[in-house]
């Protein structure tokens, strides 16, 4: 089903269709992160996730509808999951209050349209909904800026801010702040806060979309300053602690809207 029809245009501002990325093992869902959500859940039955890609954060306790506009997420999906329909945040497919819940995890920044999106999300949830999200003032102060300040730069500009957030979801909008966790299963680039030989394997970098933001030279040029600082041991003279660190605050936030 997942994988034969193929959108003419992405309905985000990344092609997951046009890029082979092996988004299923190497962004698995963190433990860590999914409690948080299902604890933002409360006693929600019913769930939407949208931009629901290869079925990450959908606690297994909830009758999901997962919505995902590309074919090649749709396929990654695991056969024990939902099947997901094909449908864009910002036309969604369901009559007023369908569902208990609404979540969506890192993906707002790729929607063509945000506020048309949230305003959907707000239409077919009678509860809470549930933004897993980066805070674009706080990304550019991880350390990969130092190597690949291109890559920091097009993850900011891309992530909205936690106010437009707010805007569109309702003034009683709650904002946690989310800890990375050393081992942290989900490859976002603060994963590998202190794990820094990963960003040298291309198939980490393929499953951040940021990089498919950054000419092929810059990628190449970036990953070389990387890997020398990595050889003179100038990276663990400046960030050696993170080797050992047990979480890293970055700028992971849970959004979380009750009000209808
Ligand atoms: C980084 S992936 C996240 C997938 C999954 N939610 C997760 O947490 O792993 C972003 C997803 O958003 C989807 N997406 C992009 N634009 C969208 C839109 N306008 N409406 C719904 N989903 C969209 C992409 O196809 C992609 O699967």
């Amino acid at each position: 089903m997942g994988g034969v029809v193929v959108r003419a245009e992405p309905a985000g501002d990344f092609d997951y269709d046009a890029f082979a990325i092996d988004y299923a093992s190497i962004r698995r869902p963190e433990p860590r992160f999914l409690a948080a959500i299902e604890a933002a859940l409360g006693d929600a039955r019913t769930l939407i996730n949208v931009g629901a890609g290869a079925g990450s954060y959908e606690p297994d306790r909830l009758v999901v509808a997962p919505v995902e506009p590309s074919a090649s997420m749709r396929a990654q999906r695991p056969v024990d999951r939902a099947l997901a329909i094909d449908a864009a945040a910002e036309d969604l497919p369901f009559p007023d209050q369908s569902f208990d819940a609404a979540l969506a995890s890192f993906t707002v920044h790729q929607w063509r349209d945000l506020d048309r999106g949230l305003a959907e999300l707000r239409r077919v949830a009678r509860g809470p909904i549930v933004v897993l999200t980066f805070d674009p003032d706080e990304l550019q102060r991880f350390w990969l800026t130092d190597y690949a300040p291109e890559v920091t730069a097009a993850e900011s500009r891309r992530m909205p801010a936690m106010s437009t957030l707010v805007e569109g979801l309702g003034p009683s909008t709650t904002i946690e702040a989310l800890a990375i966790p050393a081992r942290c299963t989900d490859g976002i680039v603060e994963a590998y806060f202190g794990r820094p030989e990963a960003f040298l394997d291309e198939r980490v970098r393929r499953a951040q979309s940021s990089w498919g933001f950054v000419e092929e030279q810059a990628q190449a040029d970036a990953v070389e300053r990387l890997r020398s600082a990595l050889d003179d041991g100038s990276w663990d003279e400046r960030h050696g602690h993170l080797r050992t660190a047990a979480e890293y605050d970055g700028s992971l936030r849970l959004v979380v809207s009750t009000e209808r």
